[in-house]
């Protein structure tokens, strides 16, 4: 499943990460890429100790938290640490790859199983070329690009790249999620219950229906979930 999650952060929000940004401290993001990843990186990113980074971070981690359909399509378990990327000049790309199976994360000690892979823009499309998240689906190649803070949500098994950047900088957060539903058949399932539960909800109200529904969704999450 591809889902775009539109205002997971505010403009306000947004224009607060860009100026976090101007003089944060970037590194070279070939540092915590996999082998196979790292022949194909060049992009920087931010340390991630950093003012800048913790700020963001705890920003987006509210914006997540608030946001109903980000849950109802992750149902996570574990959220790996949000890392914050950047494409420009000499540092524009990042050829395609899997992002690895699994990720340590040495803030909490927790492995995380890398279910879900997330993308939050930080920056407005009209401030750069190129740059395209291009993910690979069955129904053939997706090219993502989205206004600054919004959240594209794919799959974590799928071969994707970010495509070159041909004019001004691209600011993106980047993180993992481990669902507690493992399979994206049952998570995909338990989103188009819910999604369309929203909906009854929103033409007809409360009916014994939409309650027998509901109690169908909890039992089913019930019996996938692994909390
Ligand atoms: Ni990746």
């Amino acid at each position: 499943m591809l889902l775009h999650i539109p205002d997971v952060l505010t403009p306000d929000e947004v224009q607060h990460a860009q100026q976090l940004l101007v003089d944060a401290p970037w590194a070279d993001g070939r540092s915590s890429a996999g082998s196979q990843a790292r022949a194909v990186k060049n992009n920087e990113q931010l340390q991630h100790d950093c003012d800048a980074a913790t700020q963001i971070r705890a920003m987006l981690l509210r914006g997540l938290d608030r946001n109903a359909t980000f849950f109802s399509a992750a149902l996570p378990k574990r959220v790996f640490t949000p890392r914050i990327n950047r494409y420009q000049g000499g540092s524009n790309f990042y050829g395609d790859h899997v992002d690895n199976a699994i990720r340590f994360a040495p803030d909490t000690g927790l492995r995380v199983r890398t279910d879900i892979s997330c993308t939050l823009f930080l920056t407005d499309p009209a401030d750069y070329d190129g740059g395209e998240l291009a993910i690979q689906d069955t129904a053939g190649t997706q090219r993502v690009k989205l206004p600054a803070g919004h959240l594209v949500l794919y799959a974590g098994t799928s071969v994707h790249q970010v495509e070159p950047v041909t004019r001004g900088a691209r600011l993106a957060c980047f993180f993992w999620i481990e669902s507690m539903v493992r399979s994206a058949e049952q998570r995909r399932l338990l989103f188009d219950l819910d999604m369309a539960l929203l909906r009854l909800r929103q033409q007809h109200g409360e009916t014994a229906e939409t309650t027998a529904l509901t109690g169908t969704y909890h039992n089913l999450l019930r019996m996938w979930a692994d909390t």
